[in-house]
């Protein structure tokens, strides 16, 4: 095998001739140049508010407390270095496509590949937790008209072993169920207790699993593989409703706030808040969708990045108000809940059923459009991958009369719909958070490298010889010496977490000395080191789990990929 296997090029030419063959919704020729900065906005929001701001920020903020509000801040501006290096990334090839295509013809076929591996975390693990989301709300709507669905029937079968272990041992203690409130015990984990208790069993095992996920992907998928597409009107009806229900939970809710749930505000301190980073990122996982309609753009160079950063800074307020208002409305301890925006309208909060069920259903109908489009996005990158030899022809099958690809469609529909009967919302947001930022971390680690002669959209240089350097000398000190540092007892319980941030700190030790010999661009090197900082965050067993990943697809690159892909023919 020789290296430049590893490092061919995917021409502009052949990149331009596929898209073409893929019909005119991906061909250079068919696009109208149409959008505006206010249709970007519009698309990244679409994109953006989903699970994370109606579920995950539950989890979120029951680690951190109010003080959850700052890292939607930090997490925002790791965002942004991305966004820059996302749009000179998309800006450089002349199709809408996905990073795995501005990979393939800037950076080369490894690359590429490991990036094409890893969307596949964001788009189709993440629509795992959108579909485990979706369902939270759709029973707890169901149970606000009366409709009770029996709750082994909707939950995963971790969440109810988990919940039966904890109240279990309390019982064990003698301590009957209505007092298991006064020791941490929450509504969630004793209706994850009863779940289990009541679930039928087959073979000593508790059958527990989540129907209505199940359900509403079949039916995603479906649509999905016919081809029935959003129309823009209806698009644009979805964001004013997301961002209009938002704002109704922050405008109501702001005078049910007891001032008090906000003291203390980090109330498990720094290690609290940082707990919520995957859910808080998966939050602003989607404005990198933005980059994928560089060709539709009227002034992609102005309004591309414009499009990113107006839809980071309308979602950044929002979530800042909103997890303001949550704490603030109960105490952070009883937020971990999967429907925390309308439960805090609940009897056990702000008391408003009416508004609790306008949050219910609009929640319903908003998720379910981030179903389509993540489950529209996963199968498109298989397509492309198979027409590239790298994955077997039949991922790029296109349906006859529908013009959908069609075994990839089914294979993403199977493979989301078996997961989310079983998986654990904590789980998946985890799995998808620490997939994306990896991609992220390589676009940025690509737009260092990558030539950007062609590019219509250049992220601005500032030189990072004597800058990063700085920011080299502020992590080796918040790393090793500062008050909380995790280094000030070597082994033990943390030994995991410490090689994780050793391993990140060698990082940023290779990327400061590059900087001073290569005189690199400071913003991606900033987006690396927020985003890889972010990851530390996502503890040793998801490092484990996202490595095992990358090794399966190293392993099928290796055996299959690299032999079938089609450069090989290419002289
Ligand atoms: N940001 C998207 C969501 O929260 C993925 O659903």
């Amino acid at each position: 095998m020789k290296l430049s296997t590893l490092t061919r090029k995917k021409s502009f030419e052949r990149i331009i001739k596929d898209s073409e063959e893929l019909g005119s919704e991906h061909s250079i020729h068919g696009l109208k140049k149409t959008l505006s900065v206010v249709d970007l906005t519009s698309f990244g929001i679409a994109a953006i508010i989903g699970a994370g701001i109606f579920s995950t920020i539950g989890t979120a903020a029951f680690h951190g407390g109010p003080a959850v509000s700052l890292l939607f801040v930090f997490t925002a501006i790791a965002c942004g270095f991305s966004a820059l290096c996302y749009a000179q990334f998309a800006s450089t090839i002349p199709v809408s496509g996905s990073a795995y295509t501005y990979a393939y013809a800037s950076l080369g076929e490894l690359i590429a590949w490991i990036i094409g591996w890893d969307l596949a975390m964001e788009y189709g693990i993440g629509n795992i937790a959108v579909a485990i989301s979706w369902s939270d709300y759709f029973t707890s709507l169901l149970g606000q008209y009366g409709v009770l669905f029996p709750e082994w029937l909707s939950m995963d079968f971790l969440t109810a072993r988990r919940g039966f272990t904890a109240v279990k041992a309390l019982l064990d203690q003698n301590i009957p169920l209505e007092q298991m409130a006064q020791h941490g015990i929450g509504a969630q984990v004793l209706e994850a207790y009863h779940a289990f208790v009541k679930a039928p069993q087959i073979f000593g095992t508790a059958i527990v699993m989540d129907i209505p996920a199940l359900a509403i992907n079949v039916i995603v998928t479906w649509i999905v593989y016919i081809g029935i597409k959003e129309s823009k009107r209806v698009a644009n009806l979805m964001v004013l409703l997301k961002v209009l229900v938002v704002l109704l939970v922050i405008g109501v809710g702001a005078f049910y706030i007891h001032p008090e749930n906000w003291v203390p505000f980090a109330p498990h301190g720094m290690t609290g808040v940082m707990k919520g980073v995957s859910g808080v990122f998966f939050a602003y996982i989607g404005f990198d969708a933005i980059s994928t309609t560089a060709e539709e753009c009227k002034n992609p160079k102005r309004d591309l990045p414009r499009g990113m950063f107006y839809a980071l800074g309308i979602c950044t307020v929002l979530y800042i108000l909103i997890s303001l208002v949550l704490t603030g409305i109960v105490p952070y301890f009883n937020l971990q809940v999967g429907d925390p925006l309308s439960y805090v309208f609940g009897p056990e909060g702000a008391n408003l059923p009416w508004v609790s069920m306008i949050v219910g259903a609009s929640a319903v109908v908003a998720l379910f459009s981030v179903l389509l489009v993540f489950q529209m996005g996963q199968p498109r990158i298989w397509m492309v991958m198979g027409r590239d030899g790298l994955l077997p022809p039949i991922f790029a099958r296109v349906h006859p009369k529908y013009k959908t690809p069609s075994f990839s469609t089914i294979v993403t529909g199977v493979v989301v719909g078996v997961s989310c009967l079983f998986m654990n919302l904590t789980e998946v947001t985890d799995l998808t958070s620490i997939g994306t930022l990896f991609a992220f971390l390589l676009v940025c680690l690509g737009t260092l490298f990558m030539d950007s002669s062609k590019a219509k959209f250049k992220v601005t240089y500032i030189n990072g010889r004597w800058t990063f350097p700085i920011v080299y000398l502020f992590i080796t000190y918040f790393l090793f010496f500062s008050n909380n540092n995790h280094f000030q007892t070597w082994g033990g319980e943390g030994w995991g977490d410490q090689v994780i941030l050793l391993i990140f700190f060698f990082f940023m030790t290779v990327l400061a000395v590059m900087s001073v010999l290569k005189k690199l661009s400071l913003i991606p090197l900033l987006g690396i080191a927020t985003c890889s900082y972010l990851m530390t965050e996502l503890g040793v067993v998801n490092w484990l789990r996202f490595g095992i990943w990358l090794l399966v697809g190293l392993v099928i690159y290796f055996s299959y990929s690299m032999r079938k892909s089609h450069l090989n023919n290419t002289p």
